[in-house]
C-alpha cells in the first residue's frame, strides 16, 4: 500500500538545521501541511525563508526535552520526522552527557508524547556512526555495532527506542541511518560535514585540511537522495524496520578534496594533513539493498554530480563563481 504523503500532518523536529529545512520545503512542495520545531541550538531560521512562503508552513520555536511543548504541538499529527538532534561527533567526545541528554531523552520525549498523541508514525535520522571501526566493509543493518563516539552509543539506542516501541506499544517506526549527507545549507564550522568546511576554504582560497592520512573512505550522500528516502519511508508502508542510507559509493577523502578542487578550478591550493580526530571512524560505505528492497530507494547523485548540484546552488545563493560551465 502507497501513502500518499499530501493530505498528511507532519512535525519535522529540527526543522530549522541542514537536513530538517531541506526536508520541510520537500514535504510541502509534496501538499503536506508541516509543523517546524527547534530549539535554534545549530539551525537558522533563513533555512526556511522558502518553507514560510507556503501557508501550510507553522514553526514553533521549543525543545525535544519539554514534554509539554511536545504533548501541544503533537494534536492531530499523523507523522513525526525526528531529526533534532545533538549532531557533532567531536562535541559528544567532549560533552558526552549533553549529547546523551538531546539526543537520548530527547528521542525519549518524543515517543513518549507521540504515544500519549496517537500519531501513526516517527520515521528517526540515525547514523552510519552507530557502526564504529568495525572491520567488515560494506555496512549491512544488520551486522555487528560497535560506535567508537558518544554520539554513535546515542544513535544506537535511540534506533533500539525506536524498534522497540513498535513491538511494545504499537507505534509505526522506521530509523534511516544516513552516511555523510552533504548539501545545500550545511554550514562551514569546525563541527560541520568536510565539504562544508572544505567549500568554506576554497571560498577564502586557504588549503584543505584533512583529518588522518587521507586513504579514509566515506559514502558521501547527497541530501536529494536523503530526502528521498525519508519520503519513500512514509510512503511505504514499513514499520520497525532500520535501513541505511548511502550512495553506496566509497570515495576517500583524497579523492574527494582532489575532486572537489578541480570541479571549482582550485587546484592551486594544497592538501594538508593532520592527526586523526578521536571519534573519527577510518572506512565506511553502505549496503543499501535493503532500502531499495523494501523503501524502493535508488540514490541518483554520485558524489561529481552531488557536488556540481551543490556547487550551483551556491553560486546562486552567494554569488560566488565555483563551478563554470
Ligand atoms: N549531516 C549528516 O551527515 C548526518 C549523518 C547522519 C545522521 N544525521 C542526523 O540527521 C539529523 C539532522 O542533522 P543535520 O545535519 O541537519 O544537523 P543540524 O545540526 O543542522 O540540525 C539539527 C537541528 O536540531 C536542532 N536541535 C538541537 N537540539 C535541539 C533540542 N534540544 N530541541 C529542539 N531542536 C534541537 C538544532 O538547532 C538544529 O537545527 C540529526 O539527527 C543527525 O544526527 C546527520
Amino acid at each position: 500500500m502507497i501513502i500518499d504523503i499530501k493530505e498528511k500532518r507532519i512535525v519535522v523536529t529540527g526543522a530549522a538545521g541542514f537536513i530538517g529545512s531541506n526536508l520541510t520545503d520537500s514535504l510541502l512542495e509534496q501538499g503536506a501541511e508541516v509543523i517546524g520545531i527547534d530549539n535554534l541550538f545549530n539551525g537558522r531560521m533563513e533555512n526556511l525563508d522558502k518553507a514560510f512562503k507556503y501557508d501550510k508552513f507553522k514553526f514553533y520555536k521549543g525543545d525535544i526535552r519539554d514534554l509539554n511543548f511536545l504533548l501541544d504541538i503533537f494534536e492531530d499529527i499523523d507523522i513525526i520526522y525526528h531529526l533534532a538532534a545533538f549532531t557533532s561527533v567531536p562535541q559528544s567526545v567532549k560533552m558526552p552527557e549533553n549529547c546523551n541528554d538531546v539526543n537520548v531523552n530527547g528521542v525519549l520525549n518524543v515517543l513518549n508524547a507521540a504515544r500519549r498523541m496517537d500519531v501513526e508514525k516517527i520515521i528517526y535520522a540515525s547514523s552510519s556512526s552507530v557502526y564504529g571501526d568495525t572491520p567488515t566493509l560494506p555496512k549491512k543493518e544488520d551486522m555487528c555495532r560497535i560506535p567508537i563516539s558518544p554520539y554513535g552509543v546515542a544513535k544506537l539506542a535511540c534506533e533500539a527506542y525506536m524498534q522497540t516501541y513498535h513491538k511494545v506499544y504499537g507505534l509505526k517506526t522506521t530509523s534511516l541511518r544516513y552516511f555523510n549527507v552533504y548539501g545545500p545549507r550545511q554550514k562551514d564550522s569546525t563541527y560541520s560535514g568536510v565539504i562544508a568546511i572544505w567549500l568554506g576554504n576554497i571560498i577564502r582560497d586557504e588549503d584543505l585540511t584533512i583529518f588522518g592520512d587521507g586513504k579514509n573512505s566515506r559514502d558521501f550522500t547527497y541530501i536529494k537522495d536523503v530526502i528521498q528516502a525519508n519520503l519513500l519511508a512514509v510512503k511505504q508502508d514499513v514499520a520497525g524496520e532500520i535501513f541505511n542510507i548511502g550512495a553506496g559509493l566509497p570515495i576517500t577523502l583524497t579523492n574527494l578534496a582532489t575532486l572537489l578542487l578541480k570541479l571549482t578550478h582550485k587546484e592551486h591550493l594544497k592538501i594538508k594533513y593532520t592527526d586523526p580526530r578521536p571519534g573519527d571512524i577510518l572506512h565506511s560505505y553502505a549496503d543499501i539493498s535493503k532500502a531499495n528492497r523494501m523503501l524502493k530507494f535508488e540514490p541518483k547523485y554520485s558524489q561529481e554530480k552531488g557536488l556540481e548540484d551543490y556547487l550551483k546552488w551556491y553560486d546562486q545563493k552567494y554569488g560566488t563563481n565555483l563551478i563554470l560551465n
